[in-house]
């Protein structure tokens, strides 16, 4: 049997009403920037010395695989010498989303506290999404083209989730980092209104869009450019999902090591959502951006392979199991379903 397009349809969230995309509020902060651009750096959501802390833990991570990688030794930036990594810097395996290292940054006060601002409330989810490490120099892998997209559903316009990462290293020019088309999020409904009768890519979820080069043509002749979005150690970046974006390969000597950390207000999940989003967090399993869980990894798509094998390494597991505090375990909504019933 064919599969369908999209693969899977999730249900609807609501639109958010915590930001006045109209112009007419002045925020006088980083809201500013989501409404004007699509997009933010909030810088130092976390110090540099912490996004340091991070670093050297991701490193320390990679080098207990026991597979010869060295963090002061570029000629181990090699496949044989590493877990698989997905050519754009995905780590979604290997029980990372639930990894010590990046429950650690998702708890960050400094991290929670934008998101508690912008939705104007302290009971949110966390997304248990991927790692991204991009190390300078992989000659072992094919170049990535731009893939823009968007994460949103096309016939659901609305601001309906802010996306974001906390960045752990220096993102200048030559960095791996985020493409966004700065002010896209402001005619994606146009946009789609438009192109509402092209025919769509293959996707695995309706809550995706990718531009074909008619829809990238139609952008430009709108006057919207693409930015490179650089930032420091422990700079959180947010972008709404409307926003075309993609990411690019670092082409210097920096690795880029990013932990995506999305939150949403626990309003937008159903019961059903919890409760799944439960059984994910008890069996240290990952799912998608969306922070309500709706969209667990699909195991079957994500396994790394190495030489055509499942890769023995990945056991779907943290290593080091996270402490989390009462505060961080909120985050996996489990307190909010205890009190529903
Ligand atoms: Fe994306």
């Amino acid at each position: 049997m064919p599969i369908p397009n999209p693969a899977n349809t999730t249900h609807d969230t609501p639109e958010l009403d915590c930001i006045d995309f109209s112009g007419k509020t002045v925020y006088g902060d980083f809201r500013d920037d989501i409404v004007r651009d699509g997009f933010a750096v909030v810088k130092n959501a976390l110090s540099p010395e912490r996004a340091q802390h991070y670093v050297q833990e991701i490193h320390q991570w990679l080098e207990d695989f026991g597979l010869g990688y060295k963090r002061d030794d570029p000629s181990t930036i090699k496949e044989e010498c590493l877990p698989i990594i997905h050519q754009k810097g995905l780590l979604q395996a290997y029980g990372i989303p639930h990894e010590s290292f990046t429950w650690g940054v998702r708890s960050e006060p400094g991290v929670i506290g934008v998101f508690e601002k912008l939705f104007n409330t302290e009971d949110l989810l966390v997304s248990f999404d991927a790692v991204n490490v991009s190390l300078p120099n992989r000659r072992d892998l094919p170049p990535v083209k731009p893939w823009a997209h968007q994460d949103q559903d096309p016939l659901r316009p609305g601001f309906r989730c802010i996306q974001g990462f906390v960045n752990l290293n220096p993102c200048g020019d030559n960095d791996g980092g985020l493409m966004v088309l700065k002010g896209g999020h402001l005619v994606s409904k146009e946009y789609h209104e438009a192109f509402k009768n092209e025919e769509q890519e293959f996707r695995w979820t309706n809550e995706m869009y990718l531009f074909k080069d008619t829809g990238l043509k139609w952008l430009e002749e709108k006057g919207l450019e693409w930015v490179k979005v650089n930032c420091g150690p422990g700079d959180l970046v947010l972008w709404d999902s409307r926003a075309p974006h993609y990411n690019v390969a670092p082409t210097g000597d920096m690795a880029r090591f990013v932990v995506y950390t999305a939150y949403a207000p626990v309003s937008t999940a159903t019961k059903e959502d919890l409760i799944q989003k439960k059984w994910l967090f008890e069996n240290t399993k990952g799912h998608s951006h969306w922070p309500q869980g709706f969209q667990p990894f699909v195991e079957q798509f994500i396994a790394p392979k190495r030489n055509g094998e499942l890769d023995p390494h990945n056991n779907w597991t943290p290593r080091q199991k996270p402490v989390l505090s009462e505060r961080a375990f909120k985050l996996t909504g489990i307190p909010y379903l205890e009190a529903m019933s």
